[in-house]
């Protein structure tokens, strides 16, 4: 929830404002200086302040040049009588927001608030897409008709409407992201922000104030207080990726924060209440990170309320040319390209390779297969001069130029990721259904490093 602080030294003017920004669903605190003021916004969270112009002690105009002097964002608003509109006009060139004239009704007081508050929040919200912009420019769906990814987009549709918790879990690449952004833009909070955290990529020093923020001063460093992933996702989805490397004991804090649903920003003793959608996610296993005393049992419990997994790509066959077409289309558009047909000969290689780095090794490729091919045909020499160097030896086009035990080593490969692609990657089922015992399905998987 917003909290306005209030500068008046008239106590009736300070109880007025306080009831009308009350009335709007935000709360409150109160100063009777500019002294006062700056004290408050020492120690407490504060998202606005509301001044009088004219008070004993410390202006309006005074107070504003303070706060901005540690604080270039928090917005102030000044209130000013018709007499001192010139002032007011100068408090505006140092950096207040807007001000509102004296005598004023409940309407405008409202509107110049929730402009103020949705100015923060655009501010925000253009920083965080700048933010995703360099490792994301699509958002599009999650395409795919494999019967395991289908399942996936049918377990989203029905637990994106709720607020519960969801842990998403799978191999790099799988589209864990993608599977979170999706959950929340068919969420009611859709229009709110999706806010993503890397708990992997952040010093654990400062992973706390990324979390909650912190006020001024609460260490060194913090030249000026700065609202945490919590507060900026507040109404909205806090996407808290790679969990399993929070820190054990930040993992305490996030636990008491979810579940009394408050914040506090370090150094602070303001308690802030916060609607935030959790989805989490991890390429770990957390049962042995738990087992490791790694991972909180608890934590754990209250974020794996439904359990999202992303299946590896081989593990869906069917699904990579649909991908890899999508990916060529994509990128042969951006660069103005009409994209190549992909033969059946090269799908067949698509379909073979085991994609470690799985949906994001295969766009990768298809980026720079865009970018390379000069045919109207993806070629499979061509996409096997694209794979690493491992795969070269593999395709069946080959025959002629690597002999037989080349061509025969790709064939059995290839029925080997299909009949894994089969069982779910059972391997138990797999050799069965090859007819040969599990020990050499082993064998062969480790023979031709699958
Ligand atoms: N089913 C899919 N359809 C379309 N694009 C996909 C699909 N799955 C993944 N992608 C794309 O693959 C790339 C990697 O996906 P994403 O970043 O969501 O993976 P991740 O599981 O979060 O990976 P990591 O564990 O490495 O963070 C992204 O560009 C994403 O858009
Ligand atoms: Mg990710």
């Amino acid at each position: 929830m917003k909290r306005v602080l209030v500068v008046d030294d008239e106590r009736s003017g300070r109880r007025v404002l306080q009831i009308m920004i009350e009335e709007l669903g935000l709360s409150s605190i109160a100063a009777e200086s500019g002294e006062g003021a700056l004290e408050h916004l020492q120690n407490e969270t504060v998202h606005l302040v509301l001044t009088d112009l004219k008070m004993p002690g410390m202006s309006g105009l005074q107070l504003l040049k303070e706060i901005r002097a540690s604080d270039t964002e928090l917005p102030v608003i000044i209130l000013t009588a018709y007499g001192t509109v010139q002032t007011a006009v100068e408090a505006m060139k140092n950096g207040a927001f807007d001000y509102i004239l004296r005598p004023f009704d409940a309407d405008t007081l409202e509107a110049v608030i929730r402009r103020a508050l949705a100015f923060r929040r655009i501010e925000i919200e253009n920083q965080l897409l700048r933010e995703q912009l360099e490792e994301k420019p699509e958002t599009r769906g999650i395409q795919g008709n494999s019967a395991a990814i289908q399942e996936v987009i049918s377990l989203i549709s029905k637990v994106a409407p709720t607020k519960s918790p969801v842990l998403i879990t799978g191999e790099t690449g799988t589209g864990k992201e993608l599977a979170a952004q999706a959950i929340h833009r068919s969420s009611p909070r859709k229009s709110e922000l999706f806010v993503a955290l890397n708990c992997a990529a952040i010093p654990s020093q400062l992973l706390e104030s990324e979390l909650f923020g912190h006020v001024r001063g609460a260490f060194t460093g913090a030249d000026s207080p700065r609202p945490g992933k919590f507060e900026v996702a507040d109404g909205g989805t806090l996407f808290l990726d790679e969990i399993g490397d929070m820190p054990y004991d930040l993992q305490a804090k996030l636990l008491r924060v979810l579940e009394e649903g408050v914040v506090e920003r370090v150094g602070s003793n303001t308690q802030l209440d916060i609607d935030v959608r959790i989805i989490s996610s991890t390429n770990r296993d957390l049962s042995v990170a738990i087992a490791e005393n790694h991972f909180r049992e608890d934590l754990f419990y209250r974020l794996n309320v439904f359990q999202v997994q992303m299946p590896p790509l081989r593990q869906r066959a069917d699904d990579i040319v649909q991908l890899a077409q999508v990916f060529l289309e994509r990128y042969c558009s951006q660069l103005g390209k009409i994209p190549p047909t992909i033969r059946p000969d090269t799908a067949r290689i698509l379909e073979t390779y085991a994609w470690p780095g799985n949906v994001r090794e295969l766009r990768n490729l298809m980026e720079r297969a865009s970018v390379l091919c000069e045919e109207t045909t993806l070629g499979p020499r061509f996409v096997r001069s694209l794979l690493p160097a491992t795969m070269s030896h593999e395709t069946d086009d080959e025959t002629q130029e690597d002999g037989l035990d080349s061509a025969v080593e790709s064939l059995e490969r290839r029925l080997i990721l299909q009949a894994l692609s089969k069982t779910g990657d059972n391997k138990a089922k797999a050799a069965r259904l090859l007819k040969i015992a599990e020990r050499t399905l082993w064998y062969k998987l480790k023979k031709f490093g699958m």
